[in-house]
């Protein structure tokens, strides 16, 4: 580790990116850069969480965030517990406070948690002395994502000042893009939002974002597009006609992106809906940075657990 392991973060829990600091940032940023080191060894293992209990607590599912948070743990030595809804007491209708306070009860350290309603990791910090992760909670925020986001951008272009990013799709159920305006906007960045006006929320400028309803409008300005799942499984009403519609206008394919005069670079947060709202050719591409965010994925939340696992709570 470098001298950013003896700095310490302003915030004890993460519970998204809202009102977290340039510093904190660029420090979470920054201890992931150097884990990432770790991940190139062949034995990728330090001692740094020997000692500790971490929970994962996922009530809704996931594969890049529980696997990459696992890995994590297991790669700084800490004692990790895998909680799933599904075969827990849950199902014989335990609340969830009382599932927590029966966790805690064990003497566990921190909690990773994914919900399907918005302010769970809040309401955690409230019933448990646990250090809070928020792993992504309803609609709200995705913190360690917009975090591996931005610290794939930054690797790649060695700055987010002033970096021109565009985040594409339904942006009304998408907490990672929240999470990601929230994080760019502090780090300097220029941030856009593409998507159909029923996927847009109202008053969205407010957060000091570009609104365009025309992909062929963002193209020429842009250095990189985050690209959204369509998120079937949130939607409560058809917001578009059909995933073919959906493709026509928004979907991200390699003849839209030639209209720029210099490649753009490509996110995605995952899982993707291949030829729904990115084409295979343009998942696949060299400008693709899809599974590279994979890889940061488990090298920022080591930094993340490493920073808040080894930091004395001051309130
Ligand atoms: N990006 C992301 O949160 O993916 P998972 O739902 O697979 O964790």
């Amino acid at each position: 580790m470098t001298e950013t392991s003896t700095k310490k973060l302003q915030i004890n829990h993460l519970l998204g990116m809202e009102n977290v600091s340039e510093e904190d940032i660029t420090l979470m940023l920054d201890t992931g850069m150097s884990f990432r080191e770790v991940l190139e060894r062949p034995i990728k293992k330090v001692p740094t969480l020997n000692g500790k209990t971490i929970v994962n607590l996922f009530f809704e599912t996931s594969t890049r965030t529980r696997i990459a948070f696992e890995l994590a743990e297991r790669r700084l030595s800490a004692d990790v517990v895998n909680f799933a809804a599904s075969g827990s007491s849950v199902s014989k209708g335990e609340t969830f406070k009382d599932t927590v306070q029966n966790i805690e009860a064990m003497k566990i350290d921190m909690i990773v948690v994914r919900h399907s309603s918005s302010g769970v990791p809040k309401f955690l910090t409230e019933i448990s002395n646990a250090t809070i992760i928020n792993a992504g909670d309803g609609a709200h925020e995705h913190p360690t994502q917009a975090l591996l986001d931005m610290m794939t951008l930054r690797e790649k272009f060695g700055t987010l000042k002033n970096l021109r990013v565009c985040i594409i799709g339904d942006i009304s159920h998408s907490r990672v893009a929240l999470s990601n305006i929230y994080g760019l906007k502090t780090m300097g960045a220029i941030v856009s939002i593409c998507g159909p006006k029923t996927m847009i929320p109202k008053h969205i400028e407010k957060l000091g974002v570009k609104v365009f309803h025309h992909i062929e409008d963002v193209i020429p300005n842009v250095d990189a597009l985050n690209v959204l799942r369509i998120q079937r499984e949130r939607l409560s009403a058809n917001l578009f006609p059909s995933n073919e519609e959906y493709n026509k206008y928004f979907g991200i394919t390699k003849k839209r992106l030639e209209k720029s005069t210099k490649p753009i670079t490509i996110l995605h947060p995952g899982p993707i809906n291949r030829d729904v709202e990115i084409s295979s050719d343009v998942a696949d591409s060299e400008h693709s940075l899809i599974l590279h965010q994979v890889l940061n994925g488990v090298a920022v939340r080591m930094g993340i657990l490493f920073l808040l696992g080894t930091k004395t709570k001051t309130n």
